[in-house]
């Protein structure tokens, strides 16, 4: 495999996936497509925009004709797909859009690739990114999702993503087409937009903005350090096996309000602030609909077959996140834009 193709790369995990292929393979050519939607942010790419071997195109997946134009051009022959419309309580407000992007947009670039690449599959490979939000909600009292739990999405985000992932696997099926697609769970690290619990929480805490938990905060997620992420994409796209699906997760299954609490601990000293002064912000709101209890991930195919470990722990994670966003201030305040306030103020009615 030569060149690459990115889609999303300007949003939180695309970003950490450029910059880790622009630095691993100054060889290739990394070209990434991103629509710029309010998720897309080219400053989170700032290092590594004047790189000889990256490319950076404003464009949409849904547009047939310029990734074919891009696929060609470049001569792309790995896909990388991790454009989407990716916040759960949007889905609620909006799920037009998301089928729009997450659905239609996947399947053009499937069919994009297909119509290029002309049958030629050898050193292609189309790999689609995909979460364990697919899979449903665990009770409380264990288990966990494997490549071959059922799917059983609830919100209008993870039907689309349930969706695009069914398209996947008919490529490969119907068409001989070699796919991968791996479903993870909930990532953090830098650069993740603040509309997401941790930096949510974090920009919360610096502005003594009230922290919204949703209904009682005992939802458990399973945390995955975006930069462990990163290097398991790199290595699933060039040692998986094509038609196959791998799960990744960090084993940091966490409920939502010791989470919170945790992140106000880190910042609440970095800031120089009373032990435990921000725990008086937290507010617990009205829960989300159909709010999936638990996610856990169980990545064992992915250590068995390919020799991937999570290598950041949570709490040297967490500590780590914590410390980037403060120290990243007006990354931040670029980020939430007037438009991104209205859409805060629509959702938690002004409880600044
Ligand atoms: P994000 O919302 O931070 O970024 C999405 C990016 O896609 C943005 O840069 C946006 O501009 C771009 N985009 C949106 N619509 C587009 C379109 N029509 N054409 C081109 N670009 C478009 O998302 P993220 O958190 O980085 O997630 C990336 C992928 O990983 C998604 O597919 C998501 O479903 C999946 N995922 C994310 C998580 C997580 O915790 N963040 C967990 C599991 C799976
Ligand atoms: P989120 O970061 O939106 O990711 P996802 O819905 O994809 O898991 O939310 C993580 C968890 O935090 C989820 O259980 C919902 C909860 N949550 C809150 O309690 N308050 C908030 O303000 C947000 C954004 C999320």
């Amino acid at each position: 495999m030569r060149n690459i193709l990115i889609t999303g790369g300007a949003g939180f995990i695309g970003s950490h996936v450029v910059r880790f292929m622009v630095g691993k393979y100054p060889d290739r050519r990394i070209v990434n497509l991103d629509k710029l939607t309010y998720a897309g942010n080219p400053a989170n790419l700032r290092d590594v925009e004047n790189s000889p071997n990256y490319t950076f195109i404003k464009g949409d997946i849904c547009d047939y004709e310029l990734v074919c134009r891009i696929i060609r051009d470049h001569g792309i022959d790995g896909i990388v797909n991790l454009a989407a419309e990716t916040h759960v309580d949007r889905s609620i407000l909006d799920p037009l859009v998301f089928a729009r992007t997450n659905v239609m947009g996947t399947l053009t670039l499937l069919q994009a690739a297909r119509d290029c690449w002309n049958g030629e599959w050898s050193g292609k490979m189309f790999y689609h990114i995909s979460t364990d939000e697919v899979y449903g909600a665990l009770p409380l009292d264990g288990g966990a999702f494997d490549e071959t739990t059922r799917y059983d999405p609830h919100s209008p985000y993870s039907a689309s993503k349930a969706s695009s992932d069914h398209f996947v696997r008919a490529y490969h099926d119907t068409y001989g087409m070699p796919t991968l697609i791996s479903n993870c769970s909930n990532n953090y690290g830098a650069y993740q937009f603040p509309e997401k619990l941790i930096p949510l929480t974090i920009n919360n805490i610096r502005h003594r903005r009230v922290i919204p938990v949703y209904g009682r905060g005992e939802n458990i997620r399973d945390w995955l350090h975006v930069e462990d992420h990163a290097r398991a994409i790199d290595l699933i796209l060039h040692s998986g096996r094509a038609g196959e699906t791998y799960n990744i997760g960090g084993n940091n299954e966490c409920r939502n309000i010791d989470l919170v609490r945790m992140l106000i601990g880190a910042a609440d000293r970095m800031l120089g602030r009373s032990e435990g002064e921000s725990l008086s912000l937290i507010t617990f709101v009205e829960d989300r609909a159909g709010h999936d209890l638990r996610y856990a991930i169980d990545s064992s195919k992915l250590q068995r077959e390919l020799g991937w470990q999570p290598a950041i722990t949570f709490e040297d994670g967490i500590e780590r996140t914590v410390r980037w966003y403060l120290d990243n201030e007006e990354w931040f305040d670029s980020v939430t834009s007037g438009e991104y306030m209205l859409y805060y103020d629509k959702v938690y009615g002004n409880r600044r």
